[in-house]
């Protein structure tokens, strides 16, 4: 089964315990938000699942196909089906969105196949005009070199044409939201929609519920000093953006998190 397991995570940065055990399931299909306020290890838990080597992974076991994926390099965790947008994506002059795509799908198909010759030319020019046109892009996007002076709003819109063409079974996407217009994020959470669905799961990390207007969750889960605190389904964020934060503040305060 292609469900993803997090269980008991702990995670340190410089000797800093930051992530205090969460325990996260999410099964294909499956859309779940993670929200809460800044600093409490939002993004540490998605750079963890991708293994960014600045995170300590100190105890807990993340389960994926079959493999405890923390055993593995990021290029293997994306090449089994993991796909991580960044929060802030680094540009990488030189290397045009439509080649970097290219590699980074053969790369995968190899994974797959160590014979494959990679994607014909045609082939992948077809595919990315698909999905250039589902997330309204225009072509001459496909050209330019990868992330270099793209506005936030293109670059959130890359990375989402980057999901398209790789095809995750699982999607981290951290703060997909943040620099984008109301027209993008109504485009970028078209092409999320369009893109969940029974075989790939999500786990959206989000400040606003704005974003959850357009992509529905299942689950909406709050993060609180590196647990996840409360779980529930999309009432739980409408609560949040009426309620802000406090009142998990002071549960947490009255020990009852402990
Ligand atoms: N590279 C780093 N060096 C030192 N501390 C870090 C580093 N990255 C994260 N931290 C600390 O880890 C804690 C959690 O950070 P993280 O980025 O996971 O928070 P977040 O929940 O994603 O916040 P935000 O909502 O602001 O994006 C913060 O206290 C942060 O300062
Ligand atoms: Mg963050």
């Amino acid at each position: 089964m292609s469900e993803l397991v997090i269980k008991n995570l702990h995670v340190s940065i410089e000797g800093k315990e930051i992530l205090k055990g969460v325990d996260l399931t999410i099964r294909p299909g499956e859309i779940h938000a993670i929200m809460g306020p800044n600093g409490t290890g939002k993004s540490t838990l998605a750079y963890t699942l991708m293994g960014h080597p600045f995170y300590t992974v100190t105890e807990g076991e993340v389960w994926f196909k079959g493999q405890n994926i923390l055993e593995l390099e990021p290029d293997e965790r994306s090449r089994l089906g993991i796909f991580l947008a960044f929060q802030y994506p680094v540009a990488i002059s030189g290397v045009t969105v439509a080649n970097f795509l290219r590699t980074a799908l053969n790369a995968h198909r190899r994974a797959f196949n160590p014979e494959d010759k990679g994607i014909p030319i045609p082939e992948f020019r077809k595919m990315l005009q698909e999905k250039m046109n589902l997330l309204k892009m225009e072509s001459s996007f496909a050209g330019r070199y990868l992330n270099d002076g793209f506005s936030g709003g293109e670059k959130k819109r890359a990375e989402i044409l980057q999901m398209a063409i790789l095809k995750p079974e699982i999607a981290i996407l951290d703060e997909t939201d943040s620099g984008l217009d109301i027209d993008a994020l109504r485009i970028v959470a078209d092409g999320v929609n369009a893109l969940a669905g029974p075989e790939m799961g999500v786990l959206l990390i989000t400040h606003y519920q704005r974003l959850l207007n357009y992509i529905k969750p299942h689950f909406v889960h709050v993060m609180l000093d590196g647990r996840i605190v409360e779980s529930g389904g999309p009432e739980l964020a409408l609560h949040l953006e009426e309620h802000g934060y406090d009142w998990l503040r002071e549960k947490q305060d009255n020990g009852i998190y402990a």
